[in-house]
């Protein structure tokens, strides 16, 4: 018989242990999802922008069973200091919050979820800005209602997972990660327009390689940081008269400089990112890929100067990657630590490696 996980058998095998040592059930249901890492298209999804993110390899496993007692339980193989933090930065919150935001949301929704044991086992970094958070909730969700032998529609698991997360974990996230890991296979990429909610796949050129790297710096205000850039973004849609800042024409330059400076900086930046988001498309259409390159550094610049979301070791490695002639590289997701993602011409990288 074929193997059904072959990849990721490592995790789900963890989970299934995990939940079996912790809860003593035998016969656990699993649920899983990916991580994911954003090509380009950062700080827009809350504004109503085209993003550009692709499901990861590295994948989060979700062993759960119904709980012998009338209360949900909970163990994971994070260490504290791994976990997810509060939404004002301050004091560590357990992941569990995000597990139980997704299933009082399916309560609410009136999915008919009894008290439960679920154990989870990850290989996608915590707090590395590859959606380790999405890939538990959405992880959750899907094994909690296998466990109804229920189904849910990829839209409506993607809606649910980002309000138990507005609800129960704090953070204030658009629908990118979420959607991303709930619409696209491993290792393929989507254009989501996040005001229509539609997404279609986008193909990679074979010349082009993509690399991670993680700067390892996982700075403990980042979620206070995020909730704050939210706010200007839309303080800057209010002060000019539009619903979200993806609608604004670039055109509007002079109203933009004419707001009070900090909003002028994080309003310049949704507009020039969402027209970066739809020129990457263009170019990978066109396999021009220095063009990929330059925008992704564009979009490094502004987020690190109109949006103040960037570190100085992300900085460093961005600076690093591209003298060593990278086609580009950027911070990648909510920012304040996490990766760098890199586009490599792919004869390049098999140059380095032979
Ligand atoms: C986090 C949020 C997303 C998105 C990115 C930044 O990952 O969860 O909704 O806003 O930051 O692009």
């Amino acid at each position: 018989m074929p193997r059904v996980h072959d990849v990721h058998d490592g995790c789900a095998v963890r989970a299934m242990a995990l939940h079996a040592e912790a809860f003593g059930a035998s016969h656990a249901q699993v649920g899983c999802a990916s991580g994911r890492v954003n090509l380009i298209g950062d700080h827009i999804d809350y504004a109503g922008g085209p993003v550009l993110p692709m499901a990861l390899h590295e994948q989060t496993w979700v062993a759960i069973a119904p709980a012998r007692g009338e209360v949900d339980r909970f163990t994971s193989e994070w260490r504290g200091d791994d976990q997810p933090q509060a939404a004002d930065g301050s004091d560590a919150m357990g992941w569990d919050r995000y597990a139980a935001g997704v299933l009082a949301e399916l309560r609410a929704a009136r999915r008919a979820i009894p008290p439960v044991t679920i154990a989870v086992a990850s290989d996608v970094p915590v707090g590395a800005g590859l959606s380790s958070s999405a890939a538990l909730e959405v992880a959750v969700a899907r094994a909690a209602i296998g466990l109804i032998g229920g189904t849910m529609p990829a839209r409506d698991i993607a809606l649910l997972c980002q309000r138990a997360e507005h609800m129960h974990a704090g953070t204030p996230c658009g629908i990118m990660d979420q959607w991303c890991v709930t619409h696209a296979r491993a290792g393929e990429a989507i254009l989501l327009d996040c005001a229509a909610l539609a997404s279609t796949p986008v193909a990679l050129p074979r010349g082009l390689a993509i690399d991670i790297i993680d700067s390892g710096v996982r700075h403990a205000l980042r979620d206070g940081g995020y909730a704050a850039r939210r706010a200007d973004v839309e303080a800057a849609a209010r002060l000019l008269g539009v619903a979200q800042l993806a609608d604004l024409a670039a055109a509007r330059w002079s109203e933009i400089d004419a707001l009070p400076p900090r909003l002028a900086r994080r309003a310049r930046h949704v507009v020039r990112e969402c027209a970066r988001v739809r020129a990457a498309v263009e170019a990978l259409a066109t396999e021009d890929l220095t063009r990929f390159g330059e925008l992704l550094l564009e979009s490094h610049a502004s987020l690190r100067d109109d949006f103040d979301v960037s570190t100085p070791e992300i900085d460093a490695i961005v600076e690093r990657v591209r003298g060593e002639g990278a086609l580009g590289a950027r911070m990648t997701g909510g920012g304040f630590g996490g990766c760098v993602i890199v586009a490599r011409r792919a004869d390049a990288v098999r140059g380095d490696a032979g």
